[in-house]
């Protein structure tokens, strides 16, 4: 069996320094990123031989599902458990997201991105008073683009790889935009429409944007997050003439 290097980026608590530490794992091919912390997990020694703290890192559905295990795979944000380390360079070096800050080792707090999701009500409220309005059948290249929005994990990659979200602004970023345009794509959704659309409007809204396509790049769904965007633009457009002529 083989041996691979991790080179991984440390820090024991939110308000410590980080540290660099190498650790040296046996490797066959099709391994993941995620089964080689695993076997940190299991024997946690540094390649100086030296036992050290197992390393913290977030893993749930270890199917590209859930987002958790998003990280820095050689500088670049991807999901551990999707990343096969063949097609890696070595050493492999893996670092926590740096758009949210760091709780420990691997694992950031992304309570921005979630607060945002809440901000601009990213969800379907029930229409109790039209039983009908859950029933409309979409079209079908509605429900293409539903299937497709609606396969966000909240991975966090496209705000990772966006300039405009940082902590000197309030943008909300490609996913919150994506997500607005899923919902507002079904009759029901647009109930709120109005107020998403304000929040759309202000400071951190769509306007915001760059327009520099990163988030596209960086999505592991391959969402298409350019024209979700540019849909979300247009909305608010129309909604702002709609507002100025009463
Ligand atoms: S839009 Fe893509 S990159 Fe952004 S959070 Fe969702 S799945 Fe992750
Ligand atoms: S653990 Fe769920 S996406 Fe990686």
């Amino acid at each position: 069996m083989e041996t691979i290097t991790l080179k991984i980026k440390r820090q024991e608590r939110p308000e410590a320094p980080y540290y660099w530490e190498d650790f040296k794992v046996s490797y066959t091919p099709g391994m993941t990123v995620t089964a080689l912390l695993t076997q940190i997990q299991k024997k946690p020694i540094n390649d100086r031989g030296e036992a050290t703290q197992s390393v913290v890192y977030e893993n749930g559905c270890c199917q590209g599902a859930c987002g958790a295990c998003t990280m820095l795979i050689n500088g670049r944000p991807r999901l551990a458990c999707s990343t096969i380390a063949d097609h890696l360079s070595a050493p492999i070096v893996l670092e926590p997201l740096t758009k949210f800050p760091v709780i420990r080792d691997l694992v950031v707090d992304r309570s921005r991105f979630f607060n945002d999701l809440i901000r601009a009500s990213s969800w379907i409220s029930s229409d109790f008073n039209n039983p009908d309005a859950g029933l409309v059948i979409p079209s079908e290249s509605i429900q293409k683009s539903y299937r497709e929005l609606s396969s966000c994990t909240f991975c966090g990659s496209c705000l990772e790889a966006c300039p405009q979200y940082n902590s000197r602004s309030s943008f909300v970023g490609a996913a919150v935009i994506g997500q607005i345009r899923l919902i507002h794509l079904l009759p029901m959704g647009r109930m709120e429409a109005s107020q998403r659309l304000s929040i759309m409007m202000e400071e951190g809204g769509v306007e915001d944007c760059g327009h520099v396509g990163n988030c596209v790049k960086a999505c592991p769904e391959g969402i298409d997050l350019r024209s979700a965007i540019a849909r979300i633009e247009r909305e608010v457009t129309v909604e702002a003439v709609r507002r100025l002529l009463g």
